[in-house]
């Protein structure tokens, strides 16, 4: 297994998934159009080079809360790794550390968070789903707490669990849909609920599935570390912008009073690029994550990461940058995109010249 491309990566996890499986991976809510959004919210994004700079020394490390990170992305919280590779979650954070980067484990993945935390000494972040009272959360957070977890990201664009029509029509749901309990707790949360937590954690607090700046400024008042614009890949509120629309008056409004991280869509190291030019601190990395696991469990995610760092490398070096904090909107620029966007839009080469449905 020697994945030169990410097309290549695609196209293994395509061979080795289940159709259902496939389905969860790459679908989003109803329509798909925000899933859809978030690919052409990059496309509509041109960059734009300085040359002659001398950029034979790139530096792409950065920190997130405090930890480092040799590249500024992370793995993104995704449920149900263990249907993808069967290490599940550990094989992701075993990838993580290998390249140095900091997993944000969910908490609806297997296995355990402990089994998890264990896997390798690589700094860990936990992604939580309300699903219970106050004494719930204190017993979860009492285990994250002691299985070393650094910081604490609360999903709330989970209000309802969407249509997932892509799961509908072939009758099938992931392991942590079925049984799944506390389905009232995630439609009650509000900032009490926040602030509850954030008493029972006390640690650095990250507010995911912030979708405009009057949330982003309120969570940064109310103590979150960190703001996560995400709109869940486009697998929950159907209709919305892309990110790369929602993150600059996010990162305008909260003016560093907390980092912004975002994620939705991002494949490409220029992705990446144009995500720290437009405000943000740090990428996730979702569905792109768990194709590699599909093609190679942590080998494969191992080499994606490989491929994604190498793509930023590049792609600073032709922009005529030599650190992270030098991007900013000079770098970009509207364009129209160069084709319809899609999950898969922007590998071109992949069998069958594009989606692999
Ligand atoms: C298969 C899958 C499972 C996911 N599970 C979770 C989860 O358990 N918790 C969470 O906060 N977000 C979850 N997400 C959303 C991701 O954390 C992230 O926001 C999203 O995947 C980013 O978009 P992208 O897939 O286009 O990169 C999941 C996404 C996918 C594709």
């Amino acid at each position: 297994m020697d994945f030169r491309t990410n097309h290549e990566i695609i196209a293994a996890a395509r061979r080795n998934s289940d159709g259902a499986v496939w389905d969860y991976l790459c679908g989003g809510s109803e329509s798909e159009s925000t899933m859809r959004r978030n690919r052409l919210a990059l496309d509509c994004i041109a960059l734009r080079p300085r040359v002659l700079r001398d950029v034979s020394g790139i530096d792409t490390a950065t920190t997130m809360l405090g930890l480092h990170s040799a590249l500024p992305f992370f793995l993104a919280p995704m449920a149900s790794l263990q249907i993808v590779c069967a290490e599940g979650g550990a094989a992701a954070a075993k990838a993580a550390h290998d390249a140095g980067l900091v997993y944000m484990m969910s908490g609806h993945t297997q296995p355990d968070l402990a089994e998890i935390a264990a896997a390798t000494p690589a700094p860990k972040m936990y992604q939580i789903y309300v699903r219970g009272d106050r004494g719930w959360i204190e017993e979860l957070l009492g285990r994250v707490r002691e299985a070393g977890y650094r910081a604490l990201a609360v999903t709330v664009d989970t209000a309802h669990y969407s249509n997932r029509e892509r799961q509908m029509l072939a009758g099938w749901e992931p392991p942590s849909r079925r049984n799944a309990t506390g389905r009232n707790a995630l439609a009650e949360l509000d900032w009490d609920t926040f602030a509850m937590i954030g008493e029972i954690w006390s640690g650095p607090l990250i507010l995911k599935g912030v979708g405009r700046p009057e949330d982003a400024v309120r969570a940064a008042e109310a103590g979150a570390a960190a703001i996560y614009v995400s709109n869940h890949g486009g697998r929950q509120l159907d209709a919305g912008h892309g990110t790369a629309v929602t993150l600059p008056p996010i990162a305008e409004a909260v003016a560093g009073r907390a980092e912004i991280w975002v994620d939705g869509g991002f494949v490409r190291g220029t992705d990446i690029v144009k995500a720290l030019a437009l405000g943000a601190d740090m990428v996730g990395i979702g569905k792109l994550q768990a194709w590699a696991l599909a093609a190679g469990g942590a080998e494969g995610l191992s080499q994606c990461i490989g491929i994604l760092a190498e793509e930023i490398r590049i792609c600073m070096e032709l922009l005529g940058v030599t650190s992270l904090a030098e991007l900013g909107p000079q770098h970009l620029a509207k364009a129209r995109p160069v084709g319809p966007a899609h999950e898969m839009s922007a590998f071109p080469h992949l069998p069958k010249g594009g989606r692999l449905v």
